[in-house]
């Protein structure tokens, strides 16, 4: 998949007569990841060399981003690659860019939620939300680091710190569970993953995981015992990657491709691509007193365009999102009392 995936973005070079044309300066996005050096880090920055959409990759991290700038740059794309390390680069790192892609802080040891990581990450995705802020306050951003259900409220309180809040531009990145709710359907049903369309909606952990398998494309229907065992399976996913790795981290290589896929649809509406469709969790008025919730959307130059919303879920997915309810709310307010506090 990922070769197929690198090999299709590679296609976007080539003009439909088969002759390759090279997209202009002014047509790419600059690039920054913060938490280059990491897991997540380290392949998302690779695949982000290999993009014909990307022209400067910033790889920001507090250990090792200049070796890793270092081995990307003698990739031959033509994407200009620069490592910073540590707070005194950080300013640097963030300057000029128009998306950074936020993969820094710990993965998840067996036996542990993602709210286990909020003590730690909480203050790594706020200190770098700030010099984001600080130094590009019109990019967008796109949180990948745990847990996504308050780090994003935590983006947004430390951006309306500094006057620079746009819930446009600012997105939680949901889209490996999408990914995976395409792989295990298309597999139930013996169909293409690469053609089968899942939306999961609400939020990035457990319960707050809703796949909307009714709303698949193309349709499916299972007996309800398979559909209660494929939803687990699909809530559950990133637990199944961090048992398999067994104390070595949580989903690393899947979430690059994931996380590549997402900064690719928003360096295309940012060039004025039209109807780029995304999952993503961000701020909303879809569900009734949930402030931030993740839905399909429509992405445009200025972030997102349209909310596309819910539409119709089965009695089965209803209830799926009333058990979510509260567990948002919970996670939200923790994020926003984080910087109340700090
Ligand atoms: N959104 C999702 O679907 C999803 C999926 C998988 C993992 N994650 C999350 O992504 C995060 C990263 O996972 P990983 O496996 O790459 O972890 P990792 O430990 O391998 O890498 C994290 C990197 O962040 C860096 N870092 C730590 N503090 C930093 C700071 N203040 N500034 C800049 N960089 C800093 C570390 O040096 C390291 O290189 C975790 O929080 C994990 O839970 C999210």
């Amino acid at each position: 998949m990922l070769s197929r995936f690198v090999s299709s973005q590679l296609l976007n070079t080539v003009s439909k007569n088969g002759k390759q044309f090279s997209t202009s300066a002014k047509n790419k996005a600059r690039v920054a990841v913060a938490g280059a050096s990491g897991g997540i880090g380290q392949p998302l920055s690779l695949l982000l060399k290999q993009s014909p959409l990307v022209s400067e990759l910033s790889l920001y991290d507090i250990v090792h981003a200049p070796g890793v700038a270092a081995d990307l740059s003698h990739i031959e794309t033509k994407a200009k690659v620069t490592g910073y390390n540590g707070n005194e680069q950080m300013a640097d790192a963030f300057k000029n860019v128009d998306i950074v892609v936020i993969p820094a802080g710990v993965p998840r040891k067996p036996g542990m939620t993602r709210d286990d990581l909020f003590n730690t990450n909480a203050s790594i995705v706020a200190s770098i939300v700030k010099a984001v802020g600080e130094n590009s306050p019109k990019a967008f951003i796109a949180i990948i680091s745990n847990p996504v259900n308050s780090t994003v409220p935590i983006a947004a309180e430390v951006l309306k710190k500094l006057g620079v809040y746009d819930p446009k531009r600012l997105f939680g990145v949901t889209t490996l569970d999408i990914v995976r709710a395409n792989t295990f359907i298309a597999e139930a049903k013996g169909l293409d993953p690469a053609t089968t369309h899942v939306p999961v909606i609400g939020g990035h952990s457990g319960v707050t995981i809703i796949p909307v398998i009714s709303q698949a494309k193309p349709s499916v229907s299972f007996p309800q015992p398979e559909l209660d065992k494929l939803t687990v399976r699909i809530q559950e996913a990133g637990t199944e990657v961090v048992k398999a790795k067994a104390g070595a981290g949580s989903a690393t290589l899947s979430m690059a491709y994931a996380g590549a896929k997402f900064t690719f649809s928003l360096a295309k509406a940012l060039h004025g691509e039209s109807n780029v469709q995304e999952i993503s969790y961000i701020e909303s008025d879809v569900v009734p007193g949930v402030k931030y919730f993740s839905s399909p959307i429509i992405l445009g130059k200025n972030g997102v365009e349209k909310n596309l919303g819910l539409g119709t879920l089965s009695d089965f997915e209803k209830k799926l999102l009333e058990t979510a309810i509260p567990e948002l709310q919970k996670n939200i307010k923790k994020g926003e009392e984080f910087v109340a506090k700090s």
